[in-house]
């Protein structure tokens, strides 16, 4: 007997409605998105990261576990670092996010992913996104910070290419105001 997720009919032949389906529910939200208002209608368990990912269509934000281990999907909210795999989207309501597409003005790239591009802290690329949102992060909350103090701020952001090296060079080079040479 085929099921659909509306209704099942039993033994009486009677239609019953599926009570999960009937539970269901959508919220809408607004927020902005990379300084654009944005108005969007959720299921109460999407994630940040679904929202900007499927709905925004802002592929640059990856998805590497889905459980807060990774950084991949690293955005900013209010100005913080936040992994938008473990917040729900409803949780943005009335947020400023900004996303990787985000951090570039005009065409021009931010210092930190310009340093990225001029040290080579990137092998495949997928943890880069997520890398450089917490890398801005990083610095501005300690613009000095120490080769030790780098490494230990991206603790939350795996790479699985580069062995970190260049990565913690390019956020060195990006502290260091040095202009990128790379075209
Ligand atoms: S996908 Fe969010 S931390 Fe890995
Ligand atoms: S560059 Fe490939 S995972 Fe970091």
């Amino acid at each position: 007997m085929h099921l659909d997720n509306a209704s099942a009919s039993g033994a009486s032949g009677r239609v019953t409605q599926n009570p999960w389906r009937r539970h269901q529910v959508s919220i809408a939200i607004s927020l902005t998105v990379n300084g654009k208002a944005v108005q969007a209608t959720v299921d109460p368990r999407t994630l940040l990261v679904q929202l900007i990912r499927e709905q925004l269509q802002l592929t640059g934000t990856h998805v590497g576990c889905d459980t807060a281990q990774c950084g991949a999907c690293t955005v900013h909210m209010n100005g913080r670092a936040v992994k938008s795999c473990s917040m729900l989207a409803a949780q943005a309501q009335g947020a400023s996010i900004t996303t990787i597409e985000g951090l570039s003005q005009d065409g021009t790239l931010h210092p930190m992913q310009a340093a990225f591009r001029e040290c080579h802290g990137l092998q495949c690329g997928y943890c880069t996104p997520g890398m450089v949102m917490s890398a801005v992060q990083l610095l501005a909350d300690n613009p000095k910070a120490s080769e030790t103090e780098i490494r230990e701020g991206l603790e939350g952001n795996i790479c699985r290419c580069t062995g970190y090296h260049n990565i913690v060079k390019a956020v060195q080079f990006c502290q260091s105001g040095k202009q990128p040479t790379a075209a």
